[in-house]
C-alpha cells in the first residue's frame, strides 16, 4: 500500500517521479504528491489519482534534479490534500514520504508538541518527519544519521524516502516490513516501492532488508547501514524484467491483458518443471526439502484474498493426490490465534506481491516455531520470497490490475505441480493416473486459449446481467473455491454484492434470496458431482433464479434449463479450476466495464496490502 519513488541525478526529477508514481498506482490512489529540491523545497500534493497531481504541476516550476514522490492508500486521516504526502517538519527543511504505519505515533506526537511542534495533518507520517527534524536540529546531524536515530524510536512498519533542502546531494531511504528497492543507474539513483518506476532507466537493483537505511549521493554512491549503525554491503542484482510487461500493449485495461496472458503464464509456471515424455514433475525448491515434505504431519497454507482461494484449491489437490492433511488459513487469523505448530509442519505462503503484511507475519510466526516455510510467490526478490526457507516462483510477470487473475492461475498451476510431485514421491496415485494428469496439464494453456475465444459471448451475457445488484456463485468440490473466487472478482471491480457457496449449502440459507432478480453462476464442470449440481440448478430454476452455467462442451442437462451457458473444454477433475475460473474472470471484467467502473483501480482497494 502506498507507492514511493525517489530520484537523484542530473535529469529533471519531477517527470521521472510522476511517471514512476503512475506505475505504482496499483499500490494506492487516494492522493499523490512530490517534493523537489530547487532553490528551496517545492511540494505539490493533491487528493485523487496521479492524474490530478500531473494537472497541478503542469504550469508550476518543478525544475530540480532531486526529489521524492508518493501515491497514497489512506490509513490515518482521510484522503485529502493536507494528508497527502510528502510531509514536512516545522522548519520546512525536510520532506518525507512513507508507506506503512507508525504505531507509536501518538506518544511521539505528544512529546513533539511539548517541544513546540505543530502539525497540519492527521497522519502518522508527519510525526516521523518532525521527529527526524528535531533529532537533526538537536545534534546538528547529517540527514542519514538523524533518520537512523529517529527510526530507533519508531514502532511499526515503514518504507520511507527523505530529502533535505540544506543538503541537496543526498537521498535517504529506509525500510522495515514495507518494501523498498534502490535502482542504480548511470550517474543517477532511484528509490522505489518496487522496480517498476525506474525499469526503463536501470535494471540494477538492491532490495533493502528490514532495518536498513540507504543513503545515495552522487559523490559517494550507495551506502547502506542498519539502525544499529553497522555497515551493510549492498547486494546488487540484475533484474530480468521487460518494460513491456508494465504496459497495456493495446488492451483497454491491464486486467483484460492479464486475463489474456494466461495461456502463456500457465505455460511459464510449468516451464522446465514438467514433462509428459519423461513422466516427470520437478519443483527445485521442493526437491531440496523433499524429506521434510514427505514426513510432514500436515501442510498449512496461509494467504489472503485471491491467494487464499488458490490455497483452498491447493488443499483439494494435495489431499486428493498426495494424501497429506492440509489446512488453509487466512494469514490474518492464523497469526493471532495461537496456532499449534511443530517442526513436522510445513507452512506454505501464497502471495502474488510477496509483500502482504499479514502473510509475512504468519510466516514469521511459523518460522519461530520451527516449521519449514515455503513460498509460492510471483514478485521476484519480494520480502516473502526472501523470508522463506524454499519456494517456487509462479513466473507470471508483473500483475498490475488490482483484481488478481493470472497470479491465481499461476498459483494453482504450481500447487498442482507440488501435489503431483508429492504424489509421485509418496506413491499415492498410480503411474498411469500421474501420467494422465501430466499430459492433461500440458494441454491446459491451449484449452485456456480456446475459452478466451468465448469472449464475445461472455460479454453478451455480462450485458444481460449487469443491472442486478446481487449474485450467487455455486460450485462443488474443486469448483467450490472457484465459486468463491468468482464472487470476489465481481465484488472487487463491479461493487456488486456477491457470495460464493458450496452448491449443496445453498439450501441452508442463500436459497431464501433467490428470485428473478438473483443471477446464480453455477460452475458445473466436475464429473464426480455432476448429477448433484444438476439438482441444485433445478432448485434455483424452480425459484425463478437466473442461471448462468459453466459446463463442459456438449453438456445437455444443465444447458436445457439454464438462461445462459458457457461451454469450456473438459479435463481431468483436479485440473478443472484452471479452466472454469477463466469465464468468471471475463464475466466480472465485462460487467464492471458495462457499469463504468474503474476496472484496474477499483475504489478502496490496493494491490499490495503492506499494512495489517
Ligand atoms: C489484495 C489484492 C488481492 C490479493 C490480496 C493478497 O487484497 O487486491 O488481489 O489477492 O491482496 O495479496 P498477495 O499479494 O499476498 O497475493
Amino acid at each position: 500500500m502506498c507507492g514511493i519513488v525517489g530520484y537523484i541525478g542530473s535529469r529533471q526529477a519531477d517527470k521521472l517521479i510522476i511517471k514512476g508514481l503512475e506505475r505504482l498506482e496499483y499500490r494506492g490512489y487516494d492522493s499523490a504528491g512530490i517534493a523537489i529540491i530547487n532553490d528551496g523545497l517545492s511540494i505539490f500534493k493533491k487528493a485523487g489519482k496521479v492524474k490530478a497531481l500531473r494537472k497541478l504541476v503542469a504550469n508550476a516550476d518543478t525544475s530540480g534534479t532531486v526529489g521524492i514522490g508518493h501515491t497514497r492508500w489512506a490509513t490515518h486521516g482521510e484522503p485529502n490534500d493536507i494528508n497527502a504526502h510528502p510531509h514536512t517538519g516545522n522548519s520546512g527543511r525536510l520532506a518525507l514520504v512513507h508507506n506503512g504505519i507508525i504505531e507509536n505515533y501518538g506518544v511521539l506526537k505528544s512529546a513533539l508538541i511539548a517541544e513546540g511542534h505543530t502539525f497540519d495533518s492527521e497522519t502518522d507520517t508527519e510525526v516521523l518527519v518532525h521527529l527526524i527534524e528535531q533529532i537533526q536540529k538537536d545534534g546538528n546531524l547529517a540527514l542519514e544519521e538523524a533518520v537512523r536515530l529517529a527510526l530507533t524510536r519508531v514502532e511499526g512498519a515503514y518504507a520511507i524516502a527523505v530529502i533535505d533542502r540544506d543538503n541537496p546531494s543526498v537521498l535517504v531511504g529506509a525500510r522495515k516490513a514495507s518494501p523498498l528497492v534502490v535502482g542504480i543507474g548511470e550517474g543517477e539513483y532511484f528509490i522505489g516501492s518496487d522496480a517498476s518506476p525506474f525499469l526503463d532507466s536501470t535494471k540494477r537493483v538492491v532490495y533493502l532488508d528490514d532495518n536498513q537505511i540507504a543513503t545515495v549521493s552522487l559523490e559517494n554512491g550507495l551506502q547502506i547501514r542498519n539502525t544499529a549503525n553497522e555497515e551493510q554491503p549492498p547486494f546488487i542484482q540484475e533484474l530480468d524484467l521487460q518494460i513491456e510487461a508494465l504496459e497495456k500493449e493495446g488492451y483497454e485495461h491491464f486486467m483484460l491483458k492479464e486475463i489474456y496472458e494466461q495461456p502463456k503464464t500457465i505455460f511459464d509456471a510449468m516451464r522446465g518443471r514438467i514433462s509428459s515424455k519423461e513422466s516427470r514433475v520437478t519443483l527445485r525448491g521442493l526437491e531440496e526439502y523433499a524429506n521434510r515434505f514427505v514426513r510432514a504431519n500436515r501442510i498449512i497454507i496461509v494467504a489472503c484474498g485471491t491467494s487464499y482461494h488458490s490455497g483452498l484449491i491447493g488443499e483439494y489437490l494435495i489431499e486428493d493426490l498426495a494424501r497429506i492433511p492440509v489446512e488453509v488459513e487466512y494469514a490474518s487469523e492464523f497469526r493471532y490465534r495461537n496456532p499449534i505448530l511443530s517442526e513436522r509442519d510445513i507452512v506454505i505462503a501464497l502471495s502474488q506481491s510477496g509483500e502482504t503484511a499479514d502473510t509475512m507475519a504468519a510466516l514469521e510466526l511459523a518460522k519461530s516455531k520451527g516449521a519449514l516455510i515455503y513460498g509460492i510467490v510471483n514478485s521476484v526478490g519480494s520480502s516473502i520470497a526472501r523470508l522463506t526457507d524454499a519456494g517456487s516462483y509462479i513466473h507470471a510477470g508483473p500483475e498490475i490490475g488490482v483484481a488478481s487473475t493470472k497470479a491465481f492461475t499461476g498459483q494453482v498451476t504450481v500447487l498442482t505441480l507440488l501435489a503431483l510431485s508429492l504424489a509421485r514421491k509418496l506413491s499415492t496415485i498410480s503411474n498411469t493416473y500421474f501420467q494422465t494428469l501430466v499430459r492433461e496439464l500440458e494441454l491446459i494453456p491451449a484449452m485456456v486459449e480456446e475459452i478466451l475465444q468465448e469472449n464475445d459471448h461472455i460479454k453478451y451475457i455480462a450485458k444481460e446481467v449487469k443491472d442486478h445488484r446481487n449474485a450467487l456463485y455455486l460450485g462443488r468440490g474443486y469448483n467450490y473455491p472457484v465459486a468463491l473466487e468468482g464472487a470476489l472478482k465481481l465484488k472487487e471491480i463491479s461493487y456488486v454484492h456477491a457470495e460464493g457457496y458450496p452448491a449443496a449449502e445453498m439450501k441452508h440459507g442463500p436459497i431464501a434470496l433467490i428470485d428473478e432478480n438473483m443471477p446464480v453462476y453455477v460452475t458445473a464442470t466436475n464429473p464426480s458431482a455432476y448429477d448433484k449440481i444438476v439438482s441444485n440448478v433445478q432448485e434455483v430454476v424452480a425459484r425463478k433464479g437466473r442461471v448462468i452455467a459453466i459446463v463442459n462442451k456438449g453438456e445437455q442437462a444443465i444447458a436445457k434449463i439454464a438462461d445462459h451457458v458457457i461451454e469450456i473444454p473438459s479435463t481431468e477433475e483436479p485440473l478443472t479450476p484452471l479452466l472454469s475460473v477463466i469465464p468468471l474472470q471475463l464475466l466480472s471484467y465485462h460487467i464492471a466495464v458495462e457499469l463504468g467502473r474503474n476496472v484496474d483501480q477499483p475504489r478502496n482497494l490496493a494491490k499490495s496490502v503492506t499494512v495489517e
